[in-house]
This record gives C-alpha cells, structure tokens and sequence, in this order.
C-alpha cells in the first residue's frame, strides 16, 4: 500500500510550476480545473501564508484541515482575494481565470464564493431578502425556487427575518446565497461550527447535492472527522505551510498524521 504523503522541503523547492497557460491543454499537461499556486500572504508585517500550493479537480470535495493558527481561513481568504491578509507572491487559477490578478469582486464574478466562520447574514432582511441581496448584479446563480427545493427549511421561513434563523438555518442561508451567484467553486470556513449533529448530517447532505451538480467546494472544518467523512482529498496545514497531500481516506486510517497535526 502506497505510504501517505508527507511534502519535505525538499520537494516542495523541487515542484515544477506546472503550465497553466489555456495552450498547454493536453491531457499530459492539463492544469487542475482550480490550482493554488506557491501562496504567500501577509497582515501588515505578519508573515502567515507561507507558500501553500494544491490543485482540486472539478466536481472534487477538498477538506483543508490543521490546527488553531495554521493558518486555514488566511488561505481561503487569500484565494478569495480579500484584501486582507495581502497576496504578495503566487496564483490562484479558477478554470483558466488568473484570480491571483484580480480584486475580490472580480474573483467573486468569476465563480469563486466564501462563506465566512461568522456567516455575515444581512440585519434588516428576510431570508428571501438576503438571496435577492445576492442577485442584485450578473452572474446570477440558481433561482429562488431551485434554492429552496434544496433547502425546504429556508423555503418555509422565507418571509423570516433572516438573523432570527437557527444556527443551521443561518448556515444553509449563507450557502443559499453563495448559490445564488453563478459559482465554480465554494469556500466553506467552519461550516458545523456551534451546529448539533443531525444538522451537520442535513448540511453535508446539501453539499453532496451541490457536489452532484458539479460545484467544487474547499472546506475548512475543526470537526476534522466530518469534513474528511465528505471530502475526496485532504490538504494539512501547520504553520502557513502544507504538510500533507493526499486522499481523505489516507488521513482517516493513518492515526499518527491525525495526532501530529489535527490532535484528534
Ligand atoms: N487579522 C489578522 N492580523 C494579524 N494576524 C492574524 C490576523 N488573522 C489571523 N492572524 C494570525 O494568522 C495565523 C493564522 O490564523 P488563521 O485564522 O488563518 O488560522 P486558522 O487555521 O483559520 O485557525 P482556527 O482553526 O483557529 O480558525 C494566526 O497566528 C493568527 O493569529
Ligand atoms: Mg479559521
């Protein structure tokens, strides 16, 4: 059986930069359908995005896991071109788009959506409200009706103000309204967090449907075990840099990765 993949030093300054250009499209040379490429990122003088590299193919659930302070939701929004922590060196390819080159709202208009820790519900709007919010400018995602064929629960509270929702609720909306853009790819930051199990159980089953119609999704989960259950592949953090690489299932059977970087 193939050993899991620890990255040495070594070859991570040996990795070859693949070819992303929209010519090297041969089989041999495709690039990955979402690819981060070498990412360094900063807050002010804080070094925290120490040169994170991982491809996802398209359709492909990728958990990103570390511990505390290993710096996962700087990542996602580094990649999500949030001005904050600041991307000085690296790229982000999105389906041949350099999103490395652009602003948040342009990533944003290009197919990639983060649905932050704190879920940024809009006071003042009813559930209906916060989705059209997100429709208000092109490229528009998935209609009312579809949304809430998906999310009955958020069908039925649609005239709800949409802070007064449950945890689990506030959690489908946030992903509701990330569907109401037109997206490639999810970002989901600590999508469980506070949410009783069989809430958990309802979510992961609404994001294999969103999986199904070949939406990609990166998620970053403290619930470890849940996350690696979902996803395809796993990345590990420690420190700003990547550690591991490989299949989820490789991180579920290998006890010692687990106690070494995820303490679980
Ligand atoms: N706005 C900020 N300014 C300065 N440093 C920050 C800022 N946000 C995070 N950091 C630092 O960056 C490092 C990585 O933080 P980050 O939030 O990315 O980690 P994380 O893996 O998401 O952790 P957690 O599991 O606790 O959410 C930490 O050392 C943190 O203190
Ligand atoms: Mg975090």
């Amino acid at each position: 059986m193939a050993q899991h993949q620890i990255i040495t030093e070594d070859q991570l300054t040996n990795r070859t930069r693949p070819d992303f250009s929209k010519h090297a499209n041969q089989a041999a040379t495709a690039p990955a359908y979402f690819s981060v490429w070498d990412i360094h990122a900063y807050y002010g003088e804080s070094y925290i995005v120490q040169g994170v590299s991982f491809n996802v193919h398209e359709g492909e659930i990728l958990a990103l896991l570390g511990r505390n302070g290993a710096g996962k939701t700087s990542t996602l929004r580094a990649i999500a071109r949030l001005d904050n922590p600041s991307l000085t060196h690296g790229e982000v390819w999105l389906d041949h788009k350099p999103l490395h080159q652009m602003k948040s709202y342009e990533a944003s208009s290009n197919g990639i959506q983060l649905v932050p820790e704190d879920r940024r519900i809009s006071p003042g709007l009813t559930v209906d409200g916060n989705i059209q919010l997100a429709q208000i400018a092109p490229p528009i995602g998935w209609s009312l009706d579809r949304i809430y064929e998906l999310f009955p629960r958020l069908g039925e509270r649609r005239k709800q103000e949409g802070v007064t929702l449950s945890g689990g609720e506030q959690q489908m909306l946030a992903v509701a309204r990330a569907l109401a853009r037109d997206i490639k790819v999810l970002l989901l930051d600590e999508p469980y967090e506070g949410l009783a199990p069989v809430i958990v159980d309802e979510i992961e089953k609404t994001l294999n449907i969103i999986k199904e119609q070949g939406i990609t999704t990166v998620i970053v989960e403290q619930n470890a075990i849940r996350a690696l259950m979902l996803a395809d592949r796993a990345v590990i953090l420690d420190t700003g840099t990547v550690v591991f690489d490989g299949t989820a299932q490789e991180v579920l059977d290998n006890e010692e990765l687990r106690a070494e970087y995820l303490a679980i």
